[in-house]
């Protein structure tokens, strides 16, 4: 449905299904200060992807794969300016400045108001406006809230087709009166009459850009992953957490799997890594040797919407969590048969891959995928690469390369993934990059020290954001850049929340700190990590039980050689000790670094975690 607008248009006709004033209003507002060519409702059907698909193979910008290797597949090959998140072009624009707090970039709303209506005064010349509107959650449940996307990537469409619930059916749900979280992107790429398209259009300048006040995100000049897809990280993360504090939930960065016992016993975790950190595989995993029986099933591979809800037939209170997405946008290198089998069986069909490369037959590849890479391949700059290449540190694949899948594709999704109830939480679990220091498992004594660990956490950076690689630095909650408000507030709703539902009777999941990433002096990971994590998430469980024992240590309570199952595994009591020791050493300068941290954040910092802290330094001194 393809109108025809005349650069001054300001009305805009929707489809006749279209009821909401609000939103035919604001999408006219939008078009008359964006002036696209064209504007494109999004209806979410097969026909429209499919249509959207072919337009992107004929502008060059998809590449359509062997279908005998991957069916209704395609590469898309971004600029190599644009190939991850921006944190340095990422704002937070709340009317005080301490309510972005000093983790987060702060400009006054009106001064960036300002700052952006020139750069999107006719920034959609010579494209098509996409109105995609999508739900975050099962479309009707409790838990989810709807967004709207103006776009001018068709890229971004197909995406938010796989990655959420969109198109006509959300429409419907918002009928006349419903709310929708406004956001408009845009790549920031005019074209002047004649001129032609490039392949990857963006703008060296960028701004994702959000008003938490007013719930509005507008988004300039990317069209990769988290500053484009604007259901993820800008709604589910930066304005939902904002809604969660002044509503009594928590959006956070966390995986959330299901894990069934051989006796039938169903768990439910939801585990919040940094990015690139371990959370699609973790949320996949297959019980390795020696767990015959078990079983991990997938309900989100990367936020959770958690809520307290009463439980009808107990009649107690728990957190349950729901995956606002529909799809994962994944980390491709590293990914195998080996490291996440489920993963590779959900990439076989109706994928979008970015970023990997191609081989001669018309296939992906990607660093890891497999031992011995292919003679030829294209790499993701378009280049000629043979594993000469390689071996001289250039990459086939950009260490952030992303497939794009729904999450029907997962052979292990959960029964219970869509459930607008969503699932009740068993345990917490928080976990950095870590090559020394941090054990690779530690349970909280309590909420509050569970809390400041997972306020403390540090992380080694990755690629999935633009900057250096491989520094440590604090990653509060794996939500460093995705708290819509200042961060030491964040610490106090998970403190109050925690108080208030124990106060009131509630069962609150434990806490847990985990570090897959402990490596020996050849610089080689000593845990083997992946589906071996199955023993640590076992020994959790039987915590959570009450049954596994631990030892106290200076940084929570961990278990000992005994304590874990190693049936399938040949690892010694030497290695063991090497990724769960706690030095005294290593301790005191890791409490410095906490210390940095709160004196970063001490303007509203909670007294309870200065409290822990000196409880930590109390064990350290004796
Ligand atoms: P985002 O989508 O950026 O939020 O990342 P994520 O946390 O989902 O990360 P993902 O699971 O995609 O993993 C990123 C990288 O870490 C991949 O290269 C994985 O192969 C690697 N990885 C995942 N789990 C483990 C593990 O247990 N041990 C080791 N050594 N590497 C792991
Ligand atoms: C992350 O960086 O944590 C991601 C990828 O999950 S993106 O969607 O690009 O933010
Ligand atoms: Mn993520």
């Amino acid at each position: 449905m393809n109108q025809p607008l005349t650069h001054d248009a300001i009305s805009v006709a929707a489809p006749e299904y279209v009821k909401n004033q609000k939103l035919i209003e604001w999408v006219a507002e939008v078009a008359a200060l964006t002036k696209p060519d064209n504007i494109h409702w999004c209806d979410g059907s097969q026909a429209e992807y499919d249509r959207l698909c072919d337009l992107m193979v004929v502008a060059g910008s998809f590449k359509r794969l062997n279908p005998a290797k991957r069916k209704n597949s395609f590469l898309a090959i971004s600029d190599p300016q644009d190939v991850a998140r921006v944190e340095d072009r990422t704002f937070i624009c709340s009317h005080n400045k301490d309510d972005a707090g000093p983790t987060n970039n702060w400009v006054a709303p009106d001064e960036m108001r300002a700052t952006l209506k020139p750069l999107f005064a006719g920034c959609m010349r010579g494209r098509t406006m996409y109105v995609v509107p999508f739900s975050m959650g099962p479309i009707g449940s409790p838990i989810a809230h709807i967004g709207v996307e103006l776009s001018d990537s068709p890229y971004v469409a197909i995406n938010m087709r796989i990655m959420t619930r969109m198109g006509r059916a959300v429409i419907d749900q918002l009928g006349s009166n419903g709310e929708f979280v406004p956001c408009i992107h845009t790549v920031g790429k005019p074209l002047e009459a004649g001129e032609k398209d490039v392949v990857w259009p963006n703008n060296p300048t960028k701004y994702i850009v959000h008003y938490p006040e007013t719930r509005e995100i507008w988004s300039f000049g990317s069209g990769y992953g988290g500053n484009a897809l604007l259901g993820k990280k800008c709604f589910a993360l930066r304005i939902a957490s904002t809604m969660g504090r002044d509503q009594g939930w928590f959006a956070e960065h966390m995986l959330i799997l299901g894990v069934t016992s051989p006796e039938g016993r169903k768990y439910h975790i939801a585990a919040a890594f940094p990015s690139a950190c371990g959370k699609t595989n973790f949320s996949m995993m297959i019980p390795p040797k020696g767990f015959e029986g078990w079983k991990v099933t997938t309900i989100g591979d990367d936020i959770a919407w958690i809520k307290p809800r009463k439980d009808a037939a107990t009649g107690k209170t728990r957190f349950h969590a729901i995956n606002p997405e529909s799809g994962y946008f994944g980390v491709a290198p590293g990914t195998n048969r080996k490291t996440n089998p489920n993963c590779i069986d959900s990439l076989n069909q109706d994928v979008i891959f970015t970023n990997v490369a191609l081989t001669d037959d018309g296939d992906v590849w990607w660093e890891g995928l497999t031992e011995t890479p292919p003679a030829h391949l294209i790499d993701w700059q378009g280049k000629d690469w043979t594993p000469a290449d390689g071996a001289a540190g250039r990459k086939a694949a950009h260490p952030n390369s992303r497939f794009t899948m729904a999450a029907t594709n997962n052979p292990a999704v959960d029964p219970n993934w869509n459930d607008p109830d969503g699932v009740p939480i068993d345990a917490f679990l928080f976990g950095g990059r870590r090559s020394t220091t941090v054990p690779l498992v530690s349970e909280a004594r309590d909420w509050e020290e569970g809390v400041y660990m997972a306020a403390t956490m540090g992380s080694e950076t990755t690629a999935a954001i633009t900057g250096q690689v491989g520094v440590v630095r604090r990653d509060p909650f794996a939500m460093l850049a995705f708290a819509g408000y200042n961060m030491s507030d964040y610490f106090q709703h998970w403190l109050s929340l925690g108080k208030k539902l124990m106060a009131s009777g509630a069962e609150l999941p434990k806490i847990y700190c985990v570090n897959w990433f402990r490596k020996d002096e050849a610089g080689q990971f000593v845990w083997p990590g992946f589906g071996e994590n199955m023993r640590v998430l076992a020994w959790i469980l039987e915590r959570v039980d009450g049954k596994a024992k631990g030892k106290e240590t200076i940084f929570g309570i961990c278990p000992e050689y005994k304590d874990l199952h190693w049936d399938g595994l040949d690892f010694s009591a030497e290695q063991f000790n090497d990724v769960i020791s706690v030095s005294k050493s290593d301790w005191q300068a890791e409490v410095q670094l906490h210390s940095e941290l709160f004196e970063q954040l001490k303007h509203r910092l909670p007294a309870e975690l200065l409290a822990t802290r000196s409880k930590i330094e109390q064990r350290l001194g004796s």
